[in-house]
């Protein structure tokens, strides 16, 4: 039995990232919805009818719990598909909660794409924190787009960081919270316009330990020579070009993870 990851594109690389280091003896389906990206401008129906149709491809095959890697579809779809499925799906949601925890009342910028942001998930998720007062938004969906065409350092991108983080009074936060899996890419370029003492936080470790949590719960580890196949869009991707741009991915994630 496997363990599925999904997100609409290779955003959720980088939370399978760290689960391959954990997980050494596990087998793992990496379905990312290359036909569909971007998610993060579309309908709620949109996003439940393409999330529905990656987990019941991953179900048939085998797999034995599914994380959404992805803000997006599981703002959008999580109570939807969780009402239909029987097995676990572990979803993601910007870390808002740890964010708070190490801001010393500091103020927090949430960076995702507009149906997180929108999503009453998030709307909820702030109210019910004490310190939600602190909690800024911004949208930037161009970078999912960024992401998917490996355009990870261009004078572009930097212009439309620029742009977008031109309404907050930086050096009043303490961290931004990358409530996109697609954002984590982007760590250095972001870096070169927000000061240092901004800290990034994801969820990509939360997510991860709750996979442990629950492959402990229902007695699922393996011990397996660890594999990975990879699906665009219900199609098993055995191009060469394909295969490396997932591990150019990769190696990128390799540097990104070491800044904090
Ligand atoms: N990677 C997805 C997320 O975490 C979003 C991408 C999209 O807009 O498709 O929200």
């Amino acid at each position: 039995m496997k363990i599925g990851f999904f997100d609409s594109g290779v955003g959720g690389l980088s939370v399978m990232h760290l689960a391959l280091r954990r997980l050494p003896d596990e087998q793992f389906i990496f379905y990312a919805d290359e036909e569909h990206v971007p998610y993060g401008e579309k309908t709620i129906e949109q996003i439940t009818g393409y999330v529905d149709d990656a987990i019941r491809f991953m179900i048939e095959k085998e797999a034995k719990v599914i994380v959404i890697a992805c803000n997006t579809a599981t703002s959008a779809a999580i109570h939807e598909i969780r009402k239909k499925y029987s097995i676990p799906i572990i979803g993601m949601e910007p870390a808002v909660k740890k964010s708070l925890t190490i801001c010393e009342n500091q103020r927090v910028l949430v960076a995702a794409t507009p149906v997180t942001i929108k999503g009453e998930k998030l709307r909820y998720l702030i109210q019910n924190t004490e310190q939600g007062h602190l909690v800024d938004l911004v949208a930037i969906p161009e970078l999912v787009s960024f992401a998917e065409q490996g355009e990870f350092e261009s004078e572009q991108l930097i212009n439309l960081l620029r742009d977008r983080l031109r309404a907050f009074k930086l050096e009043e936060y303490s961290s931004i919270v990358l409530g996109c899996t697609h954002f984590n890419y982007f760590k250095d370029t972001f870096r070169q316009i927000i000061p240092n003492h901004i800290k990034f936080v994801d969820g990509n470790e939360g997510t991860v330990n709750q996979l442990i949590n629950e492959l402990s719960h229902i007695n699922g580890f393996e011990k397996n020579q660890q594999t990975i196949e990879y699906y665009f869009s219900g199609k098993k991707v055995t191009d060469s070009k394909e295969l490396s741009r997932i591990n150019e991915c990769l190696k990128r994630l390799d540097q990104m993870i070491k800044i904090i």
